[in-house]
């Protein structure tokens, strides 16, 4: 059987190519692209995926600066001190815009994105924790952390990989959200941290900070436990100090001591870039720092993984120089109005109803009127036949029996293009309701992993 008759690359060989064997020789370098550029066209088009908040364009000098960089292995600082010195200018930066107002004390790290900050940040709190015990005498071996249900999955994997118990605060009811009070109400003496978070991967919702902030400086002024609060601004760390520069979330706060932010979602950067910024680089326990000398130099590092590309960073100061505040600004206010433009459409559907019209991030949620005919898991296979990647998926603890379908309007969904995905979703419908039948014997009633 000649897997590539009729394809581009049967015009450079003949013969089977061995998908699952390290083959015994090799093919030329043009057949290698072709036979791998047509599988990989099978895969879903970037720009119709509203499932992801991660960013699937650059411009052409971004991406030249990517390439450029690609081969070079960031961890190298000795042979590549340029990169880490644009690194540790964009940790200023950033330290900066989330109002770190004494600039000697700023410290952080790039990171392969969010999760691996969220896991830093909350191992250095441990470790702070772990120190502050030992130091009163007191009792180490039972941390917990305090976080709701609505968070992203890395903050129960932080909990189940590093032994630190997990004290997970379920979702109100009818506001869907996690309250202030509860959070700090499950706090006590062996809490790490509490954590909150900008933008829920579930409905795009916010955490209130400064209340948050506000019942543990309470707390504190009670019983003198004093504990931090990582913000997980994975998404709306780089939407909100642009459009809601009032909003106090961030190191205006006192408790709050690490905040991470994804540079692959609205910071512009394709996927592998997440930051890590500390508060105080005294937040960071020295005996998390590995200094490592055998590349030429005595570097520290704070990471879980350590070779990777230079290539994202360069990205990164790329969009930070070309579009300064105002550019990152407009970007986020003009993804904001898309949100709502959709929103308002889909108000008028009969069968849907909003959860939540993108309040502080481009992120919109609906859910079903009744449960009847079809489901959302079926409008969601429905959308595919369109090309839209819509995720269907059930709410967390204690909404886990309402199930919602995410938009998120990332810089690529025109206004041209939501009527057009809004006709497509009202056709969808129709469709289901025509074959409602049909649609349950052979729907896989499945969700999406929501990222
Ligand atoms: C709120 C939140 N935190 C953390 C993450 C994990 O981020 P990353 O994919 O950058 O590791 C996500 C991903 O969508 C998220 O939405």
């Amino acid at each position: 059987m000649n897997k590539l008759e009729g394809t581009y690359s049967g015009r450079y060989i003949s013969g089977h190519v061995p998908e699952n064997v390290f083959p015994e020789n090799g093919i030329s370098s043009r057949a290698a692209y072709e036979f791998i550029h047509e599988e990989l066209n099978l895969d879903g088009n970037p720009e119709l995926n509203l499932a992801t908040f991660v960013t699937t364009w650059m411009e052409p000098e971004a991406d030249k600066l990517y390439m450029e960089n690609a081969h070079k292995n960031f961890i190298d600082n000795f042979e590549y001190p340029q990169i880490k010195k644009i690194e540790t200018r964009i940790v200023r930066i950033l330290s900066e815009l989330y109002s770190l107002k004494d600039e000697n004390k700023f410290f952080g790290a790039s990171t392969i994105g969010s999760s691996e900050s969220i896991m830093l940040a909350l191992l250095a709190q441990k470790w702070n924790w772990k120190n502050k015990m030992k130091s009163e005498g007191k009792d180490c071996s039972n941390p917990n952390i305090v976080f709701g249900a609505d968070t992203h999955v890395v903050w129960d994997k932080f909990a189940r990989y590093f032994d630190v118990e997990p004290k997970i605060v379920p979702l109100d009811e009818n506001t869907l959200r996690v309250s202030p009070e509860k959070l700090v109400s499950m706090v006590d003496e062996n809490t790490i941290a509490v954590g909150a978070v900008m933008g829920t991967t579930f409905t795009g919702a916010y955490d209130d900070v400064k209340k948050i902030n506000e019942l543990l400086e309470d707390l504190k002024n009670k019983t003198g436990n004093d504990v931090p609060i990582h913000v997980d601004a994975a998404s709306g760390g780089f939407i909100t100090p642009f459009i809601e520069p009032e909003l106090e979330w961030d190191f205006r706060l006192n408790h709050v001591k690490s905040i991470n932010v994804s540079g692959h979602k609205f910071g512009l950067v394709y996927p592998g870039l997440g930051w890590i910024l500390f508060r105080d680089r005294k937040d960071l326990p020295e005996d998390l720092m590995f200094y490592v000398n055998y590349l030429g130099d005595e570097m520290p590092t704070y990471t879980l993984n350590f070779s990777r590309s230079s290539s994202n960073i360069a990205a990164q100061y790329y969009n930070i120089l070309r579009m300064g505040k105002a550019g990152y600004k407009k970007i986020a206010e003009n993804v904001m109005d898309n949100a709502k433009y959709l929103a308002e459409k889909l108000k008028n559907v009969k069968d849907i109803e909003l959860v939540s019209a993108a309040e502080h991030i481009p992120v919109i949620t609906f859910r079903k009127v009744s449960e009847d005919e079809y489901s959302l898991f079926d409008l969601s296979s429905e959308m595919k036949k369109f090309g839209w990647i819509i995720p269907a998926y059930s709410l967390p603890e204690n909404a886990s029996h309402m199930v919602l379908m995410r938009i998120v309007v990332r810089e690529g969904l025109s206004m041209d293009m939501i009527d057009l995905l809004y006709d497509n979703i009202l056709e969808g419908i129709k469709n289901l309701q025509g074959n409602a039948d049909k649609m349950r014997q052979i729907s896989p009633r499945k969700g999406h992993f929501v990222s």
